[in-house]
């Protein structure tokens, strides 16, 4: 390969994009012509093998670069310290760094709403590649980027360098947000939180943007974008497109630990059956009505459990869907299908409304969804 070849693919990568409608405005066309996403994945990444198992590329693999200009996440940590270059054949765990989908990387850069100035932090810095983005965009002295791993900040900080940007580099929880940069116009996190923290609010200016993907540990998720108010609160709604980012490290879920006996506990009809948690907006609307629930599958005696468990609260709930018949088990001191199903049950009532009428309220008391009625 050439360099006129990565230019050229560099050249398509940023047609597909603005042809597919992510990329909309021309200062972020020029800031994703400038940025080399290939300078980012130097280290190589990971590619699925098999439904769990991913096997490295490295970067002098035939197909390396066409690779790193495809519309494509590329896994570049593993297990939280696992790279590339430390694998030969398969590993099969859970992804812990990437870089993101260039369409998603994209469509946020355009739903922040930027304007020359801005101030902006960054939650996850990942390989850099979205830092370097906002550096071309809006100059390096105006990007501050946290990234929980050390190592992971340490390699963005190399590629940025190499690409000539030098935006300031945290290593932290970004959950905190960073005070010392603080205020910012904007906030924009590239890995999902269940909460949105009222430190990212607090750090905002009043009129100030905050862009993050609101996750749960039912795999629900959604992009939501809120405005900080003067009054010490944000408001907004969620934007669509069924986003999905890796959790913020501090929200991974709790360890399941010993299973509930899951024969105890009071049977009953269902009105709703499993089935209604594989459908997207559905799925959410379950995950606001039990955010401690884990959802897994099992057989016992012949038949699937779809079991959720909320281990700080010790309730579960198994349903079993049984030809046209469901019916659900619950135990613990919360029944969290009752829950769920009363929730469902007053969505569906008010006309099923899309996710993207949702609208989000953060306070200091937490975070808060509402929809209209259809
Ligand atoms: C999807 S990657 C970021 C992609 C990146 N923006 C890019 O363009 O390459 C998510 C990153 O968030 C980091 N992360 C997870 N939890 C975090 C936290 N609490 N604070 C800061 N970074 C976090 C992960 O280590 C990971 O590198």
């Amino acid at each position: 390969m050439t360099v006129m070849d990565s230019a050229a693919l560099h050249r398509e990568l940023a047609g597909r994009l603005a042809a597919g409608g992510s990329l909309r405005t021309e200062p972020w066309r020029k800031a994703v012509e400038a940025v080399p996403r290939h300078e980012f994945l130097r280290g190589g990444f990971f590619v699925r093998s098999a439904p769990d198992a991913w096997r490295p590329v490295l970067a002098d693999a035939d197909g390396w670069l066409e690779r790193c200009y495809a519309d494509e996440s590329l896994v570049t940590q593993i297990a939280g310290t696992i790279v590339p270059g430390d694998v030969r054949g398969e590993i099969l765990r859970e992804p812990t760094s990437s870089s993101t989908l260039p369409s998603l990387v994209v469509r946020m850069m355009e739903d922040l709403q930027v304007e020359e100035g801005d101030r902006v932090l960054e939650i996850g810095t990942g390989t850099g590649y979205s830092t370097g983005l906002l550096c071309h965009r809006l100059g390096d002295d105006l990007v501050t980027s946290v990234e929980v791993d050390a190592e992971v900040s340490r390699r963005a900080g190399t590629a940025l360098g190499a690409c000539g940007y030098f935006p300031e580099l945290v290593v932290g929880d970004g959950l905190a947000g960073h005070k010392d940069g603080a205020p910012y116009d904007r906030l924009i996190a590239t890995c999902g939180v269940r909460q949105l923290p009222y430190t990212w609010i607090e750090q905002t200016k009043p009129g100030g943007v905050i862009l993050a993907t609101v996750c749960g540990w039912m795999h629900a998720s959604e992009l939501a974008r809120l405005t900080v108010g003067d009054d010490g609160e944000a408001r907004g709604r969620l934007l669509g497109g069924q986003v999905s980012f890796m959790p913020a490290r501090p929200q991974m879920p709790p360890p399941l630990g010993m299973l509930p006996d899951l024969e105890s506990g009071q049977e009953r009809v269902a009105r709703f059956g499993p089935e209604v948690l594989d459908a997207w907006d559905a799925r959410f609307v379950a995950q606001l009505a039990a955010p401690h629930a884990q959802r897994l599958s099992l057989t016992l005696a012949d038949k699937t459990q779809h079991v959720l468990i909320d281990v700080e609260a010790g309730a579960w709930a198994a349903l079993v869907l049984d030809g046209e018949h469901r019916t659900v088990r619950q135990g613990g001191p919360v029944q969290l299908w009752d829950q769920i199903e009363e929730h469902l049950l007053r969505w569906q009532a008010d006309g099923s409304p899309a996710l993207t009428r949702f609208e989000i309220l953060v306070t200091p008391e937490g975070q808060h969804f509402t929809w209209p009625k259809s």
